[in-house]
């Protein structure tokens, strides 16, 4: 659906990121499977990851994320109308692990459910609450993407267990009285291609009781290569669709915040949308690929370095498992 915003009603108040306190370097990973420091960094851009300690859950993540972005809105739990947590390794198979935050925050006038996009998460969460908004059905909403990755990834495959790392980033979006806000969302899926980037394990299909099944089907599959392909093709497809629908060009955004997948999909982006690199937000190094939260946690990134600031216009865009992408241009 292309709808364009001549006005927009809901924008961020505030923001918050969280992430795992044990870092995981190439170094360590050097020890652990067949691999460099030097491939590791070349090949994608990250140096380190951040993982959590054993009993820490995506609950405690989202709770500190959600927590600062309150503080700073000045926004008390019982006001949030809606909490909405884009999410693929949440504490438990039910319930949603947005209702286990809603009882860790005693956000009890909430409404409270996961979205499962991947890496879109977080994107998708944000156009259904830029929506619920705009429909007049909500005030306060925290949009948060979180994930443990660390809890099904696989430490023996090279090719997927330098990637990924541990963290949760949150937003409250609130009705805007201003021309701050959200200028354009834009979402789409494609089914046919989600054998490329998979975790067949723990549901219907092959369920978790089933002791035949084997422990690598619990873990992220990837054909590295074909997602790669698709990235970059349908990033781009996705970031100028966000600008089309809010009437911009690259040259009216302030700051391009992608998704920290790898760095040479964010290098190839840069190029073809002719962003300068001060533009371009990367915190890949330090976090590897925090699946949907690694656009929030950027963004919050970005605005306690002075990167960001208010009034300014961003453009974000994602791409995950399913596949699924997702974008959005708004004015902070
Ligand atoms: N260390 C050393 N060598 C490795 C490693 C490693 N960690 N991993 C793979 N290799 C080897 C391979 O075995 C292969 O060796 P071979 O030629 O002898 O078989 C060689 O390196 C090249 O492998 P490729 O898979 O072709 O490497 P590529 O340059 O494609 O990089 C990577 C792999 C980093 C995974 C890349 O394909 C990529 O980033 N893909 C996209 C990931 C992505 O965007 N995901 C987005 C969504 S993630 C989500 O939704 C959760």
């Amino acid at each position: 659906m292309i709808h364009d915003f001549d006005r927009p009603v809901a924008r961020i108040a505030g923001t918050g990121h969280a992430t795992g306190t044990r870092i995981l370097t190439n170094a360590d990973l050097e020890k652990m499977v067949e691999t460099s420091d030097e491939w590791i960094t070349t090949r994608t851009g990250i140096k380190e990851r951040r993982i959590v300690e054993n009993g820490v859950v995506t609950s405690d993540l989202c709770v500190d994320a959600c927590q600062q972005a309150l503080d700073e809105a000045g926004v008390s739990p019982h006001e949030i109308d809606y909490i909405v947590l884009g999410t693929v390794t949440g504490d438990m198979k039910f319930p949603s692990t947005a209702t286990i935050i809603q009882s860790k925050l005693k956000a009890y006038n909430a409404t409270t459910f996961d979205v499962s996009a991947a890496c879109s998460g977080w994107v998708y969460g944000i156009e259904i609450a830029d929506s619920l908004i705009r429909a007049g059905r909500a005030d306060k909403i925290l949009v948060i993407g979180a994930e443990i990755l660390s809890s099904m990834t696989n430490y023996n495959d090279r090719k997927t267990c330098v990637l990924f790392g541990d963290g949760a980033g949150a937003a409250l979006l609130v009705r805007s009285n201003d021309d701050r806000g959200f200028l354009s969302t834009y979402t789409g899926s494609n089914g046919d291609l989600a054998h490329l980037l998979i975790c067949e394990g723990g549901g219907s299909y092959k369920p978790g009781k089933n002791r035949d099944i084997p422990s690598e089907d619990f873990t992220i599959y990837m054909n590295g290569n074909e997602v790669f392909r698709h990235a970059v093709r349908i990033m781009d497809h996705a970031a100028l669709t966000a600008l089309e629908k809010a009437r911009l060009s690259p040259e009216d955004v302030d700051m391009f915040i992608p998704h920290q997948a790898n760095i040479r999909i964010i290098e190839a982006m840069k190029k073809r949308l002719k962003f300068p690199d001060e533009k371009v937000f990367v915190n890949i190094q330090k976090y590897g690929n925090t699946s949907s939260a690694s656009i929030p946690t950027a963004l919050d990134e970005a605005k306690n370095q002075g990167r960001v600031k208010e009034g300014d216009v961003i453009l974000v865009a994602a791409f995950g498992g399913g596949f699924t992408w997702a974008s959005a241009a708004f004015r902070l």
